[in-house]
């Protein structure tokens, strides 16, 4: 009896040891299996986040070697504006980095980047997202399965339109304006009287070209590399409002992958947030400069009253917005100014 019963207890312990090996090796299979993660974007390589971004990977498959690969989509190549979050949750790519102006359907709380007016440089839209305000907001999206890894400069926005005179809100009036998908950007050029129209990025040239609009308000990368400043007569030095990015990752697949996996990606995303960031002022100024000595539309220095006119012509999108976007958040953005 004793030794059937120490016959039985032997089986079922190299049963259960046998189980456990295979469970460890295909765990061990599993952590050296390797991650391809593709990072799409919509805009040129030779801009602060197509920049950004071959930093990232260059820096993610240095301290991951072996165990991530990063596919890089630049140019709407994969997914353009409106299908990338999209793309995003379905799990079809594992980064994106859009601009604050695009988060919209996903929370109220990112407007504040659109109000106009509302940060005097580039450094206090820094001082703000670095600030334990603007770091909570990348966790605002986290209920709808985003995750906000950073926040990635591009600059402030000019304005342009196919039209000689630039200089006075009035000069806009009645002319339609290409946006991004933002009702903050709407409620914008709606007070100056001009006609806003929604259009993905990959396709404003043609709009601007065939004159489906007469005019948009970019940064001076984009509008270099998208070759806008061909396509418009006048670009004003409005600097009106902020064009900066948040990038994104599915928050699911995110939690899944495998700790050291984690930290090396976040790692590699806080080396190329450093790099795109030190970068995006730069690069904007010898595009500013690029677009000037190419000589074909002209860049229109506005003056101190110029610029008050704009800003008292905008001010009803901040009583607009006010409540959808919170006081609070609209004074500590104001904090960073100082
Ligand atoms: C735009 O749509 O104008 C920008 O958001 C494009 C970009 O990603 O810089």
């Amino acid at each position: 009896m004793r030794r059937k019963f120490s016959l039985v207890t032997s089986v079922a312990s190299l049963a259960l040891s046998a189980s456990i090996a295979m469970v460890l090796f295909a765990g061990a299979a599993q952590a050296q299996q390797k991650v391809i993660l593709k990072f799409s974007h919509v805009v040129a390589e030779a801009t602060p986040k197509g920049r950004g971004v071959l930093k990232f990977r260059e820096v993610a498959e240095r301290l991951l070697p072996g165990r991530v690969q990063v596919l890089v989509f630049p140019n709407s190549q994969l997914f353009g504006d409106s299908k990338e979050l999209d793309a995003l949750l379905a799990g079809d790519v594992q980064f994106i980095a859009p601009s604050l102006s695009k988060f919209e359907r996903y929370t109220r709380k990112l407007q504040v980047f659109d109000l106009p007016f509302l940060f005097d440089d580039i450094d206090a839209v820094d001082r703000f997202q670095h600030g334990p305000v603007g770091r909570a907001l990348l966790d605002s999206m986290t209920g709808r399965g985003i995750k906000g890894l950073a926040y990635w400069h591009n600059g402030l926005k000019e304005l342009s339109t196919d039209r000689e005179r630039l200089r006075r809100p009035e000069d806009i009036r009645g002319l339609k304006i290409r946006i991004q998908p933002s009702d903050v950007l709407d409620a914008q050029f709606r007070a100056l009287g001009a006609i806003p129209e929604k259009i993905a990025f990959s396709e404003v040239f043609q709009a601007l070209q065939s004159g489906v609009v007469n005019g948009q308000e970019n940064t001076w990368s984009n509008i270099y590399s998208q070759r806008f400043h061909e396509v418009q007569k006048t670009i004003a030095v409005t600097n009106h409002g902020v064009l900066d990015y948040m990038v994104v990752t599915n928050a699911a697949w995110w939690n899944k992958l495998p700790p050291d996996i984690r930290s090396g990606l976040q790692q590699a995303m806080d080396e190329a947030t450093a790099y795109a960031n030190k970068l995006a002022l730069d690069l904007n100024e010898k595009d500013r400069a690029r677009i000037v000595r190419a000589g074909r539309a002209r860049v229109e220095p506005l003056s101190k009253e110029d610029i008050a006119a704009w800003r008292k012509a905008m001010e009803p999108v901040w009583s607009k917005f006010e409540m959808q976007i919170g006081k609070d958040l609209i004074q500590s953005a104001l904090k960073s100014n100082s």
